[in-house]
């Protein structure tokens, strides 16, 4: 692979955004955010009465959709006839109509295919829930983030955002296309009780030892 991408993983309110984020800018790496791609998706559909439930309606507005990547201040955004729809993917409508968009087994086709062309853009801090088991496997980078259900689900209150965490994660790992789960070799964070700049660190400080060992590894 020509450039490094970093992979977050992690269930929802594991504090992926933050992290992945941080580390981009403190890297100067590219940041993506994969969630957001499923929320555009999801968006689509509801604008489009499009039900999410139904496998193949989904996939019929896949094919259509005009749908493609741009890069604005090293982050990824994903435009729909060239428009970036940052707030809307963000409703409540949104965030529970986006797990069953995501269990669809073309959906994530189209993702896995969409998300390896951001390579493009160059080294990646890429977030999401399969990025480290399907998206990229072949990275060295992968990390797995986690916290308690009660701290997490206060960490989405805080933000004024109410929606059941513990059926989304359940969804989430319990579908048979790419399910939520640690990568094999992940380095994995427990961040409860940390500051976001606290597990932020501990990544960093992984990959600069990944990194050792890669160029130690080379000169043997
Ligand atoms: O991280 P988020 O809450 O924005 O993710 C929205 C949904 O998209 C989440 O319920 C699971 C799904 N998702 C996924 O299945 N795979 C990814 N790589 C990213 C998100």
């Amino acid at each position: 692979m020509k450039h490094i991408v970093i992979a977050i993983d992690g269930p929802s309110a594991s504090g992926k955004s933050t992290n992945a984020r941080m580390v981009a800018a403190l890297l100067n790496y590219v940041y993506v955010d994969t969630g957001a791609m499923f929320r555009t998706l999801a968006w689509h559909c509801l604008q489009n009465r499009v039900d999410v439930h139904d496998a193949k309606a989904v996939a019929g507005l896949l094919r259509k959709w005009k749908a493609r990547l741009d890069c604005v201040e090293g982050k990824v955004r994903l435009l729909v006839d060239g428009y970036y729809p940052e707030k809307e993917i963000r409703t409540a409508e949104t965030s529970a109509a986006v797990a069953h968009v995501a269990a669809i087994p073309k959906v994530r086709d189209w993702m896995k295919k969409t998300q390896r062309e951001c390579i493009q853009f160059g080294n990646l801090v890429m977030e999401g829930r399969d990025i480290g088991t399907h998206i990229f496997p072949e990275t060295d980078f992968k990390f797995w983030l986690d916290a308690p259900l009660h701290e997490r689900a206060g960490r989405r209150q805080a933000e004024g955002v109410h929606e059941n965490l513990a059926a989304r994660d359940e969804r989430d790992s319990q579908r048979a296309a790419a399910p939520l789960m640690p990568a094999l070799g992940a380095h994995k964070i427990n961040n409860s009780g940390m500051t976001p700049e606290q597990s932020a660190n501990l990544i960093i400080t992984e990959v600069h030892r990944r990194l050792e060992h890669r160029k130690t590894a080379r000169h043997k």
